[in-house]
């Protein structure tokens, strides 16, 4: 039994744009510890290609992001909180720039050097502020440095949190969270640590598909954490499939950013026909779930294994320079851009239902808040537009500062937590048992809660599930926890949000399409699917 206990005015689980960007936002004799499953630059954040949304342009208005936002969630958004978000895209902006990233600008010299702002699906105007086509990387990098000098933040890397804690509160009676059981993946030791404030900033879900743009770390480990402590969790079932993901053996799904689409590149069949014109309107530019749906559609049709992207009619020059890194990736898996389609297929992308939070980012439970992909804000309704995300991560990383600044002020503070009890379990003589199950659980939800749903497929899916959280139980009791089955955990709880969210859904809307209810129903579910643990 071990009572090694940590102390922090808060504790902020996952070191992405959420998670820095809530840390440096904080006052600066707050004492904080940042957690991060890997190293602390492990995370989607990273590996945002396209860029941030923010009205910059003349001839833009919020007027006109906030409608377009609101075109591409299918009626779902949260009109107040749309209007929050698309508000603070300016000043976003500044403060990443005050924090040293360094976005590209124009290179015309008439243009007085302004950032250069990029087009991506759903988008009425030029409006995505980037780096390149590694804005993540520049955005990551920058802010680590900026935490690596602050007295007051510490960073556990390699530390996975296991689980929240959480007691009853004196004045209210209502659950306040009062710390975490976390595991040293590096020593392979579990402790707790303590604070009357925990934000999970730990990303999205899409590792719970066989194919996804994410890095390993977006497993739902947030979703799933709130969920057993009691919070409240809605729209699991709209995960966004982005349309381009490079169709290779190695290439595990490397993400094609929307911004080829949004600088000219168009999607082919192998003969060389155009055809998202015949899907919508707005062609290669539509949201996401109608390109990603029409792609799926043209290759069952075909019987094809992708359908191509083609930017070779732009100069070589151009391609090179708007997207160095995806051509220099390109041609490590043996294709040149500058010259051929590439071969692309749709992969899971991003997760917009998550914990349920207020405007502040706190959640159900006193002093748990939630930041970034893991919350639910009500922002991207049934289906996110593109580089909405890591705007919405930095305009409520500020909102919950401001909450959370001021809930220390009166918070009562635990004085211990009951030590993590592994006395009765024993070292997994059984560790097949884990990888089988992933392998088995990220198949099946390719195969059955896919890009086109049927209710069979769904009802197929969830019995699979009642099976694997039968022997997942099973585990826990008996075995010492690893990450990898941790994950596990995580990931089938989060599949069976997804699962049981999109069955309550029996229309089809945003990213949720169902053969078995293929029209949108207005009347009975113009309204988010909330799960609540304690119903
Ligand atoms: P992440 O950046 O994913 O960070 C999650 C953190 O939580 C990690 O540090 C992880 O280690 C930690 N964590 C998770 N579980 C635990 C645990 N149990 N214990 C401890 N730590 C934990 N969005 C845009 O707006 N524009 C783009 O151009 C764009 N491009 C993208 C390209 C790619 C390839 C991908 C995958 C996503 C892209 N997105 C983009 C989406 C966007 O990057 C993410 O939604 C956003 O960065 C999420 O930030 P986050 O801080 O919430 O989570
Ligand atoms: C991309 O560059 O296509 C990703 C943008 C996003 O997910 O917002």
């Amino acid at each position: 039994m071990s009572d090694n206990t940590f102390s922090y005015d808060v504790i902020i689980i996952g070191s992405g744009a959420a998670g820095m960007g809530l840390a440096l936002s904080l006052p600066s004799h707050i004492q904080i510890a940042i957690l991060s499953k890997l190293n602390m630059s492990e995370g989607s954040t990273y590996y945002a290609q396209g860029g941030i949304s923010a009205v910059l342009d003349d001839a833009d208005s919020l007027d006109s992001h906030r409608i377009d936002t609101i075109r591409a969630g299918a009626g779902l958004c949260h009109d107040d909180i749309v209007e929050l978000v698309v508000s603070h895209g300016k000043a976003s902006i500044d403060w990443l720039m005050a924090n040293n990233v360094q976005f590209s600008t124009n290179k015309n010299i008439r243009s007085n050097n302004k950032l250069h702002l990029t087009k991506e699906g759903g988008h009425s105007y030029r409006r995505v502020v980037h780096a390149d086509d590694s804005t993540g990387r520049a955005v990551q990098t920058a802010l680590n440095e900026q935490i690596l000098n602050q007295s007051n933040i510490k960073i556990f890397e390699h530390h996975n949190v296991i689980d929240l804690v959480t007691s009853k509160d004196k004045k209210t009676g209502k659950k306040r969270v009062t710390g975490c059981y976390v595991l040293d993946t590096k020593k392979d030791v579990i402790f707790n640590m303590k604070s009357p404030c925990v934000t999970l900033a730990t990303g999205g879900a899409s590792k719970v598909y066989l194919y996804t743009s994410n890095p390993d770390v977006s497993t739902g480990d947030g979703i799933a954490m709130a969920w057993r402590a009691g919070c409240r969790v809605a729209n699991m079932e709209f995960m966004q499939f982005h349309p381009t993901c490079l169709f290779h053996p190695e290439a595990k799904s490397f993400l094609i950013s929307e911004a080829v689409r949004g600088e000219g590149g168009l999607l082919l069949l192998p003969d060389g026909t155009r055809f998202m014109p015949n899907f919508d309107k707005r062609a290669e530019l539509a949201p996401r779930d109608i390109v990603a749906r029409a792609i799926d559609h043209e290759m069952k049709r075909l019987g094809i294994p992708s359908v191509f992207l083609d930017i070779s009619h732009r100069t070589a020059k151009f391609t090179k320079s708007h997207f160095p890194m995806l051509n220099e990736r390109c041609l490590s898996f043996g294709f040149d851009m500058t010259k051929d389609p590439l071969p692309v297929v749709p992969a899971a992308h991003y997760t917009c239902g998550g914990v349920m939070t207020d405007r502040n980012g706190l959640t159900d439970i006193t002093g748990l808040y939630a930041v970034g992909e893991t919350a639910f804000t009500g922002l991207h309704g049934a289906n996110r537009m593109a580089s909405n995300s890591i705007l919405e991560c930095l305009v409520f990383a500020k909102q919950a500062s401001i909450d959370i600044t001021k809930f220390l002020e009166g918070a009562e503070r635990s004085s211990r937590i009951k030590a993590w009890d592994d006395s009765k379990v024993i070292n997994s003589d059984e560790a097949i048992v884990v990888s089988h199950n992933w392998a088995e659980l990220r198949q099946f939800m390719w195969d059955y809660v896919g890009i086109v749903r049927t209710t069979k497929r769904l009802q197929r899916a969830k019995h699979r599930i009642t099976l694997l959280k039968q022997e997942i139980e099973d585990y826990y009791s008996h075995f010492h926890v690893t990450s990898d089955f941790l994950e596990l955990r995580n990931l089938v709880t989060t599949a069976e949000l997804i699962i049981d969210s999109a069955l309550l859904r029996k229309e089809s809307r945003g990213l949720h399409y169902t053969l078995d209810y293929p029209n949108t129903d207005d009347k009975n579910f113009k309204k988010d699917t909330v799960l609540n643990p304690s119903k």
